[in-house]
């Protein structure tokens, strides 16, 4: 028998987590910053899948504030990266393309519940700050495998087929999935608040 060829290899069904990183953004991230500090004191925020935490109400992207204008182009340009690397014979400008953004700060303690977020396509989250921890899970983002049937692969330690992957991203990283991916964040456990900014991107056909 001659050696046998591997002819193809189809990543079927996958699950794509992309990171994104805005150079030299610190002084962005301070602006940002700011904003929240200024929006903190109009509004007590609304709750969700978020406890002990601040998260904005409404739009934050209706704002005219020039680094959250900025942020709202970003999300937007990650989301096009995005949809062309899943769908690169689609004809985007067929699309409408709407971002809805909030932004959350979670003090000590604070933490993001298991969730989904139902009707969008892309989800997505820019770091403003995470605060730095030599060791445990505090401040990561857990995503969920959404395959069922999993035990029995642990066997065979693949990523592909883990139950679970956590990362932390650091400020200035923006990290983008598909909004049926459940995710929650484990408790802050410094005495810093982490702030970033939460998106759901969602694309209707233009009429
Ligand atoms: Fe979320």
């Amino acid at each position: 028998m001659d050696t046998l060829e591997q002819t193809d290899c189809e990543d079927l069904f996958s699950t794509p987590l992309f990171r994104f990183k805005l150079p030299d953004a610190e002084a962005f991230n301070n602006d940002l910053l700011e904003e929240g500090r200024r929006l903190r004191k109009k509004s007590v925020g609304v709750e969700k899948s978020n406890y002990g935490a601040w998260h904005s109400s409404g739009s934050l992207f209706k704002s005219t504030s020039p680094c959250i204008k900025t942020l709202k182009t970003v999300a937007e340009a990650a989301s096009y990266i995005a949809t062309q690397n899943v769908s690169p014979k689609l004809e985007i400008s067929t699309l409408k393309m709407d971002v809805f953004g909030w932004m959350n700060v979670t003090p000590v303690g604070g933490y993001n519940a298991p969730h989904t977020h139902p009707g969008a396509h892309w989800s997505g989250v820019y770091y403003v700050s995470q605060p730095a921890v030599e060791k445990g899970e505090s401040g990561k983002i857990e995503f969920l495998n959404p395959r069922t049937d999993l035990p029995n692969w642990r066997i065979l330690n693949s990523p592909t087929f883990g139950a679970k992957k956590a990362i932390r991203p650091q400020p200035g990283e923006l990290i983008l999935f598909p909004s049926y991916l459940v995710h929650w964040v484990y408790p802050n456990e410094t005495d810093e608040e982490r702030v970033s900014v939460a998106f759901n991107t969602t694309f209707e056909k233009r009429h």
